[in-house]
C-alpha cells in the first residue's frame, strides 16, 4: 500500500479510480477555499466517502484551509481544521509542532506551515517558523537511518517570491541531506521533482486544475492522472 499524495483541491474533491482507491492519502492542503463551516462540512462528507477501515489519511492545512481567500487567517477555520485533523490522524496543529509517522518503510513528518497574516498583502506565504524548525531539526537527529519524508502544504523552492514558504532557507537547511524526499503543493503549475543531492523535493500541482498526483510506495515514486 502506497501513498497519495492530494493538493490543493479547492472543494473539487476527485473520484479516485480503484488503482487508487487502495493506498493511503494525505490531503496536502488547501483543500477548501474560505475556510468556512459549509465547506468543511462538504470535505467532512468527501473524507467519510474515502475512508476505509485499512486506509490512513493525514492531513496538512493550507492557507486557504485557514482563512478567507487563503489570505486573512482566522481562529474559527483553525478551530474546524482541528477538530478534522483530529477525526483524520488523531493529531491537533494548535501547538504547530511537526507530527511524526511511523511507517512500513520510513517516517514521515508532517509540518504546518500556515503563517498568521493580517494583510492581503502578506500573500499567504506560509511560514513553518524557528521554534517548529529547532523541533524538527531535533526530530532528524534522533530518528534511525530509515527513509524520511517531510510533508507540508507551502513550497520551499517557489521563484515566484509571493509563493515562496517565508523561511524556505532556514527550512532547506535543515532538512537538505537530511531526509529523503520534501512534498509540498501551494504554488499550483505542474506536478514535478527536483533532486538536490539526497533530497528529493517532490512538487504536487493543483488537484482542482486536473494537475497529476504523486504516489509513493517507500522509495519509488510515480506520478498519477486521478
Ligand atoms: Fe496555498
Amino acid at each position: 500500500m502506497g501513498i497519495l499524495y492530494l493538493a490543493d483541491m479547492h472543494g473539487k474533491f476527485p473520484t479516485l479510480s480503484p488503482d487508487l482507491d487502495k493506498h493511503n492519502l494525505v490531503l496536502l492542503g488547501d483543500m477548501v477555499n474560505n475556510g468556512t463551516e459549509y465547506e468543511y462540512r462538504k470535505l467532512g462528507k468527501w473524507i467519510e466517502s474515502v475512508k476505509r477501515p485499512d486506509r490512513r489519511i493525514w492531513v496538512v492545512r493550507g492557507n486557504h484551509d485557514s482563512g478567507q481567500l487563503g489570505n486573512l487567517v482566522n481562529d474559527r477555520a483553525l478551530t474546524i481544521f482541528d477538530q478534522l485533523a483530529w477525526q483524520t490522524q488523531t493529531h491537533t496543529f494548535a501547538d504547530k509542532k511537526p507530527q511524526v509517522v511511523e511507517l512500513d518503510t520510513g517516517f514521515m513528518i508532517l509540518l504546518d506551515s500556515v503563517a498568521r497574516t493580517i494583510s492581503p498583502h502578506d500573500y499567504a506565504q506560509g511560514e513553518i517558523g524557528e521554534p517548529q524548525l529547532e523541533e524538527l531539526d531535533s526530530i532528524l537527529s534522533q530518528l534511525p537511518p530509515f527513509t524520511k519524508t517531510v510533508v507540508l502544504h507551502h513550497d520551499p523552492l517557489c521563484a515566484d517570491t509571493t509563493l515562496l514558504l517565508k523561511d524556505a532557507g532556514r527550512f532547506i537547511q535543515t532538512v537538505q541531506g537530511r531526509v529523503d524526499y520534501v512534498v509540498y503543493g501551494h504554488s499550483h503549475g505542474e506536478t514535478g521533482c527536483v533532486s538536490a543531492g539526497n533530497t528529493g523535493y517532490m512538487k504536487c500541482g493543483a488537484v482542482a486544475e486536473g494537475a497529476q498526483a504523486w504516489l509513493q510506495d517507500g522509495r519509488d515514486w510515480q506520478m498519477v492522472r486521478l
